[in-house]
């Protein structure tokens, strides 16, 4: 049977809230197992399922993710359309501590990570087109959305991928502004790739958890302060996503 909507949920949102689940399954895939449980049930009338990227006790860091058994599960199990749900710091000076954000852009700054589904011997190599690495339809969908449930969103944004689990320099975040990035995460690639050479239609919601290195009025990033700000911008995802399902 397949899937309204997949979710993959990051550090703070190891369950959905609205969501009545009523199978848990954990597929093997040629690229090992996926984070923990797919969650399946039904949220606003919608069949949809949920993972927790980092496990629902959080026991996965950023660069240990199995992007690859993550992304071709949701896909084996019907998924057409996926939204990952990201903690971000915020580079931009609009984008401060408990803002959300729907991005349109990415730079990889990861390394050392599993990046394709042709990383496979014998696989046929394949180039995907990642000019735009979101499904805008999917991205303006959020955005109506959004306005529908009354949660005030930055309508765009370029996500610096970092490679964790320390947060950034000052420098490295310097550089990262040079380069255009508005956002820094550690989960947002290559997630996106993965699913792109997937054909699945793939969106972000970046949650805001503190000022990155250096920016804004923040001298030092600590983690309470980082987990407090993320509980309250987690709570207007699932606002989001039922004003999404219901259309
Ligand atoms: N850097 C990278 N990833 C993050 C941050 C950050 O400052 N905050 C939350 N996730």
């Amino acid at each position: 049977m397949s899937l309204d909507l997949a979710l993959i949920g990051g550090t703070g949102l190891y369950q959905f809230p609205g969501l009545v689940v009523s199978e848990r399954v954990r597929p093997d895939t040629p690229f090992g197992a996926p984070s923990g449980d797919i969650v399946i049930g039904e949220l606003a009338g919608k069949r949809v399922a949920f993972l927790a990227r980092h496990g629902e006790s959080h026991t996965i860091a950023p660069h240990r993710v199995n992007y690859r058994a993550n992304v071709f599960a949701l896909h084996a199990l019907g998924a057409k359309r996926v939204i990952g749900v990201n903690a971000v710091g915020g580079i931009r000076a609009d984008m401060g501590p408990k803002v959300v954000v729907i991005p349109d852009q990415i730079i990889d700054y990861t390394h050392g990570r599993f990046t394709s589904f042709c990383d496979v011997d014998g696989a046929k190599v394949d180039h995907i087109d990642f000019s735009e690495p979101y499904t805008e339809s999917l991205r303006q969908s959020l955005i109506a959305a959004a306005a529908r449930a009354g949660v005030e969103v930055v309508k765009d944004g370029c996500y610096g991928a970092t490679q964790g689990p320390r947060l950034e320099t000052r420098a490295e975040i310097a550089r990262m502004q040079r380069d255009g990035s508005d956002l820094v995460g550690m989960t947002g690639m290559p997630e996106a790739a993965l699913a792109r050479e997937l054909g699945l239609e793939y969106a972000c919601i970046a949650l805001i958890a503190n000022w990155a290195a250096g920016c804004g009025d923040q001298a030092e990033i600590s983690l309470d302060e980082i987990f407090a700000n993320l509980a309250e911008c987690t709570a207007q995802v699932p606002k989001i996503v039922s004003a999404m399902l219901v259309g």
